[in-house]
């Protein structure tokens, strides 16, 4: 057997591996896991081209919600060198498993030791003072609360630097799925879970592209935090009104 067999077998049994890790997870707790598989390559892709569309440039990136890293193996091999990403997951299982994957990939490049870092942690709570270029997201907004999803997008938004870019994704279909399965109060919460990101969207959309090539197809939405605007001048003085004089009177 060649190596490139070999590595091709140790490549597949990995995502096998990786594909029941996903629907362990999910079992477990659906509403935080969103899927019952990782994403493909095409969504992957889709989801990271403002880091192509900035390369060469060193850039400062935040994944939240990487799972197995599906997206976190494409980031890692195209950072521009002094470029540093920090990826978070709330599970505490999938994040060990992306602490390998990036130990793996600084085996074969020890820059990559320096460039990422895993945490433990629901985005919202990230303690951190980094801003960022670019955001990738692939949190399961479709489950979450519209409370919840406000905070978690308030957050993206004041951890993007001016002019950076969030990219997020939406699987297609599944609003008609939960109008024929879910009970009434849960299509009411997921409408205004769907108002709240259309609000964000209309603020700060930078376009949208379906994904056809996953399984579910998916939106990939972009948005954009607006360019730093200049400092607006002092407001002048208003002018007092004239004292009255005694020749007023
Ligand atoms: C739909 S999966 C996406 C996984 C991966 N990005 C992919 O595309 O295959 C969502 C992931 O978000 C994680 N997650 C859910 N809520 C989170 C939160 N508040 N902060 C960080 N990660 C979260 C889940 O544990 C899960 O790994």
């Amino acid at each position: 057997m060649d190596n490139w067999t070999t590595s091709h077998d140790r490549v597949l049994a990995q995502r096998y591996a990786e594909g029941w890790m996903f629907l362990i997870e999910a079992a477990r707790d659906m509403r935080t896991t969103g899927a019952i598989a990782p994403s493909g390559t095409a969504l992957a892709r889709a989801l990271t081209e403002p880091v192509r569309a900035r390369a060469g440039r060193p850039l400062d990136i935040l994944e939240a919600g990487a799972g197995t890293g599906a997206v976190t193996r494409v980031l890692i091999p195209r950072l521009p060198r002094g470029s540093h990403l920090d990826v978070v997951e709330a599970n505490p299982r999938f994040a060990d498993r992306l602490r390998h994957l990036a130990a793996a990939h600084a085996d074969a490049d020890a820059a990559v030791a320096e460039r990422v870092r895993v945490h433990t942690a629901r985005v919202e709570e990230l303690d951190t003072n980094r801003r960022y270029d670019v955001i990738v997201s692939g949190l399961p907004f479709a489950n979450f609360a519209p409370g919840d999803i406000e905070a978690i997008m308030d957050r993206y938004l004041e951890l993007l630097r001016p002019g950076g870019v969030l990219t997020y994704f939406a699987y297609l279909g599944t609003r008609r799925a939960r109008t024929l399965l879910a009970s009434r109060a849960r299509v009411r919460r997921h409408r205004a879970a769907e108002e709240v990101l259309a609000a964000y969207r209309r603020r700060y959309a930078g376009g949208c592209r379906t994904v056809w090539a996953n399984l579910p197809p998916a939106e990939v939405w972009r948005l954009q935090r607006p360019a730093a605007t200049p400092t607006p001048a002092p407001t002048p003085p208003r002018p007092q009104p004239a004292a009255i004089g005694a020749a007023d009177r």
